[in-house]
């Protein structure tokens, strides 16, 4: 039988069937990058959690591994981390064999169903062959409920203390604050700190928080914490925001009370960082979620719901005194270039549906459009200190009422180039690598064939993605 693949991303990654959401458990490990997901293998829509699994050796190219962890009585398994226990502190392995350890929430959903507060907690589960099979901890869970509704996410790294010891801390969202544990076997946490109060976007519940060092172009140790938020995102529904500042034994606090966004797009959610990364790289990597708790369940894909996000390297950059992150797109993407098209006219045809274009800017504004034979038509702009992409008429939208938009974000500094990722049902435009990000979901009509822009992009370059 004929599935149908429409919309079906060509370098995204995708379940090959039944429900996805948020990345989990993004560890690196002997040379594989491992991308857990939120799944629901026997719908399209959310339903029953269980962790999905795939594996990359290169971060673009995905095989598909069996489920890794399937609901139990304890309940469906949510979002969670994954972390290589080297020295085996969980002793979950052993010291030639040290585990892989997976820190998940148990929602049990019949407990939900009543006037409970306590049906979310965390629990871990362990792999001894590189990830392949898990099993549950006997005595989970390892945090129980204090008796709050929203108590989940726990993304967990390791500290190394001043005295030179190493930690367990789990950033764990609490309603709409965070707190912060500590371990020193992944087994037994304590309540070091809390953070939120008072400040920060909150127009939703917190979820999925990822707290990460950093060096900032001046040399200096900062923090950052990313907190997804749902709703209450600069654009209608979910979206992640980020604080900078300073974290000692628990405490984080902030540089300063300003709002800040990851990604000024509707699509990009509940994205955290890979964990075990080798120390060479010296990069902090990046996966989301590619949609928006607004209208994951109803968009038009038949076989499968939701992709994921590029992979993205976060990194701090200073705008006139102000520190912000960008997201620039991971260099293995460059992997994908199959040809190379310099357009020397106004309008071109586009190779394929899977492409990245990239340009230069002159005097901080530039126009670029898509169309295809269907007449929808896709928008990307500059103007007036705000970059906008504008997807009210690029396909199919009825689904859902807050669908069609035109999404905007500020942009005070001089946008000077621009780099887009666009395949059959997304487009995410990094403008000065990543100084700008913004995310967005499409369903055109028919695959987009042509694009025009205006007379300040220059050094137009298409290249034809994969294959
Ligand atoms: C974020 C989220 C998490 C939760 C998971 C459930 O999108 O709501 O807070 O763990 O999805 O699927």
């Amino acid at each position: 039988s004929q599935v149908n693949e429409d919309y079906r991303p060509i370098y995204h990654f995708t379940p090959e069937t039944g429900w996805m959401n948020d990345p989990n458990g993004l560890v690196y490990l002997d040379g594989e990058y491992h991308l857990f997901y939120q799944h629901y293998p026997d719908s399209t829509v959310w339903g029953p959690m269980h962790w999905g699994h795939a594996v990359s050796t290169d971060l673009v190219n995905w095989e598909s591994l069996p489920i890794a962890l399937y609901p139990d009585s304890l309940g469906y398994i949510f979002s969670g981390s994954a972390v290589f226990d080297a020295e085996n502190s969980s002793g979950l392995g052993t010291d030639e064999n040290p585990p892989l350890v997976a820190i998940f929430t148990y929602h049990d959903a019949e407990l939900a169903n009543t006037d409970s507060e306590t049906f979310q907690s965390q629990a871990i589960a362990f792999s001894l062959d590189k990830g392949r099979t898990w099993e549950k901890y006997e005595a989970n869970p390892v945090l129980p409920n204090p008796g709050i509704r929203d108590f989940r996410d726990p993304k967990v790294s390791q500290i190394t203390n001043p005295d030179g010891s190493k930690s367990w801390l789990m950033t764990l969202a609490v309603l709409d604050q965070i707190n912060f544990y500590s371990s020193p076997d992944l087994k037994n946490w304590s309540l070091i700190g809390v953070f939120g109060k008072n400040i920060g976007a909150h127009g939703g519940v917190w979820e999925c928080p990822d707290l990460l060092p950093f060096k900032t172009p001046s040399g200096e140790d900062k923090w950052v914490l990313l907190v997804s938020i749902n709703p209450g995102g600069p654009q209608n529904g979910s979206a992640t925001q980020y604080f900078i500042g300073d974290f000692e034994n628990g405490q984080f606090t902030p540089d300063d009370t300003m709002i800040r966004w990851l990604d000024y797009g509707p699509d990009n959610y509940a994205g955290v960082t890979y964990s075990n990364l080798p120390a060479e790289q010296n990069r902090t990597l990046f996966i989301g979620w590619m949609s928006n708790w607004l209208y994951a369940n109803e968009v038009p894909t038949v076989a499968w719901r939701s992709a994921m996000t590029v992979p993205r390297e976060l990194s701090l950059f200073d705008v006139n005194g102000t520190l912000l992150l960008k997201s620039a797109p991971a260099l293995e993407l460059e992997k994908l270039r199959s040809k190379e098209f310099l357009v020397n006219d106004q309008s071109s045809t586009l190779p394929s549906e899977a492409v990245e274009i990239a340009a230069e800017i002159e005097s901080d504004s530039f126009t670029m459009s898509f169309s295809n034979v269907a007449g929808d038509s896709l928008i990307l702009s500059k103007e007036n200190g705000l970059v906008s992409i504008d997807r009210r008429k690029a396909g199919k939208s009825d689904f859902n009422k807050y669908f069609a938009a035109i999404h905007s974000a500020p942009m005070s500094w001089e946008a000077k180039e621009i780099r887009i990722f666009m395949d059959a049902s997304s487009i995410e435009l990094f403008v000065n690598d990543g100084e700008l990000a913004m995310t967005s979901i499409l369903f055109p009509s028919s695959p987009w064939q042509n694009v025009t822009v205006s007379e300040n992009v220059d050094s137009l370059k298409i290249y034809k993605l994969k294959k």
